[in-house]
Order: C-alpha cells, then structure tokens, then sequence
C-alpha cells in the first residue's frame, strides 16, 4: 500500500499538504462532498470531458511506484509490459475499493498546471490506492507516469513540483498481443481458492467472477477478496479442474474453461485464450 510505503520525501509532501489542509479546511467542510452526476457517469463512461485533479507522485523517479512493482491490486511486475510503469494510486472514487483496479485512465497536465508540462495526454492503469485525502480525484502517480506529462526533457523538473493540478478521464484499456490472465494466489488450498484476474481489455476490471468445479455444470459465485483478487473458500474441498466465468460492467462474459487444472502450483500464470 502506498501509504505504508512514504518515503522521506513523500513524508515531507504529505507535512505540507497538512499545512495546505489545515489552511484551507473550514472552507473544505462547506463543500458538498458528493460527486456531481454528471461527473460521476464521466468517471465510468468512455466519452466523458477532462476532470479535475490533483497529482502526486511515490517511489523511484523512473520507477513503477512501489519499490517492489506490487501494489494494492495484488499486480506483480507493474514495471513490465503491459503497465510498463505507468502505473497509478487512485483515492476512493478511483480505487472504489479495489473495483477499480486495472482500469485505465488518461492524465495530462497544461501550461497553466505547470511550465514543464506538454498538455499531451498519457495513459496509466490503477495498480494501488493511497486515501490519503488531497482532493476530490487524486491520482497518486508513480514517478515515471508523473513525469511523463512534461516536454521532453523536462520530467525531472516537473517531478520536483511533487503535487500539481492535472485532469483525467477514464479510457477503454488496451493491451495488444494479451488474453486474460489467471494468477492462482499463494496460500491457496482445497479449502480456499484464491485467483487474481487481470489484463482485460476495455473496462480492465470485472464485476464478477464465478467458479466452475470439475465440469459439474453448476458455477458459484466467487468474492471479491482485495485489489483485483476473488476466491471461495467452500465449506467442503474444492475439486479441479476449474472454469472460470468473468462478467464485466456491460454485464458480457467469457469463459475460461478448465484454466486451472486439479493440480494447479500456487503463485502461477494460468494464460486463457479469451480477451474482451
Ligand atoms: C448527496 O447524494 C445524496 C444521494 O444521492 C443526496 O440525497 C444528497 O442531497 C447529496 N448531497 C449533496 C450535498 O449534493
Ligand atoms: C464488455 O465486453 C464487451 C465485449 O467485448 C465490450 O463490447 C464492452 O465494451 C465491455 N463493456 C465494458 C463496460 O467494458
């Protein structure tokens, strides 16, 4: 989690945004504190206008956030292909509790942000959550994705302004040459299953997943555990091999059948052959 992971300078950002919180507090509180309608459908829709924002960064400057390219979603190698570090913290409205892990927003800041940035739009997928409260959206960066809203040559420059006014809006991902990926998750047992899901293309998230047994032809519903992990843990042994069933938002699903077999090795790739 990002906010275990405050680095001595984050801790020195963090100090003054307090101050910065504190100062303006009173004002902050008359503030309505729902999302507008319109905005909120934006966040969900693909042909939404640009939001406000606020940007931070964490990590290694060229780094993927996290030092060991995890996060809160339970992704591993946010450094590599397909998320290539551009990777990003979202606060609740963004994170929404893990739902909104893997989805993909675009981020750009303008002149009027900050002299060093390109005004060029840039895509980050949500990888981690940091609720630290600095503003309505707040898009907690890693250092490469921050600094890629400068002009060329500029991102350390932007880097060094740690916090700035940006705006976003929610993209469908993309992510040529992948199928959806099946991570059976360590600890998992005949009593407890756990699976995390990702590189789905357009919503990057799904609503649901459910859970086929030896095909019985009966699927159950598995629980949303964290980030972009689901399990069941059943009252009686689980029995292999498993289909998996994933429903995204538009209520569409694919089936992934007998993609993890009986004798399955925890913390394995189990590579399907369907992609939104
Ligand atoms: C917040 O949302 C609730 C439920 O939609 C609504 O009843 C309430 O009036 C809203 N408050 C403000 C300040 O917009
Ligand atoms: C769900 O999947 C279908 C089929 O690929 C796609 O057309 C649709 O846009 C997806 N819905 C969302 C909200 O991503």
């Amino acid at each position: 989690m990002a906010a275990a992971l405050f680095s001595f300078r984050a801790t020195a950002l963090a100090a003054l945004l307090l101050a910065v919180i504190a100062a303006c507090g009173a004002r902050a509180q008359q503030q309505p504190t729902n999302a507008s309608d319109s905005q909120e459908r934006s966040l969900l829709s693909y042909s939404g206008g640009w939001i406000p924002a606020k940007a931070t960064w964490y990590g290694a400057p060229t780094g993927a956030g996290p030092d060991d390219n995890g996060g809160a979603c339970g992704f591993k190698h946010t450094n590599q292909y397909p998320f290539s570090s551009m990777t990003s913290c979202g606060n609740e409205p963004i994170f929404k509790d893990g739902k909104g892990c893997g989805s993909c927003y675009q981020i750009r800041c303008l002149k009027s942000n900050h002299p060093a940035c390109s005004g060029v739009p840039q895509t980050v997928v949500i990888t981690d959550m940091n609720y630290y409260p600095v503003a309505k959206y707040h898009f907690d960066l890693s250092g490469t994705a921050f600094g890629s809203m400068a002009n060329y040559g500029l991102n350390d420059k932007l880097r060094h302004a740690g916090i700035i006014d940006m705006q976003f809006r929610r993209v469908p991902c993309n992510f040529p040459g992948l199928t959806i990926n099946f991570v059976v998750q360590h600890g998992s047992n005949p009593m407890y299953l756990a699976v995390l899901v990702e590189f789905e293309d357009k919503d990057g998230d799904v609503v649901q997943v459910d859970i086929m047994q030896h095909n019985s032809g009966h699927w159950e519903p598995m629980h949303e555990s964290w980030g972009s992990i689901w399990r069941i843990d059943p009252n009686r042994p689980l029995k292999g091999p498993y289909s998996l069933r994933i429903t995204n938002e538009s209520g569409k699903q694919l089936v992934a059948k007998n993609i993890i077999p009986d004798n399955y090795i925890p913390n394995t790739n189990y590579r399907s052959y369907v992609q939104y």
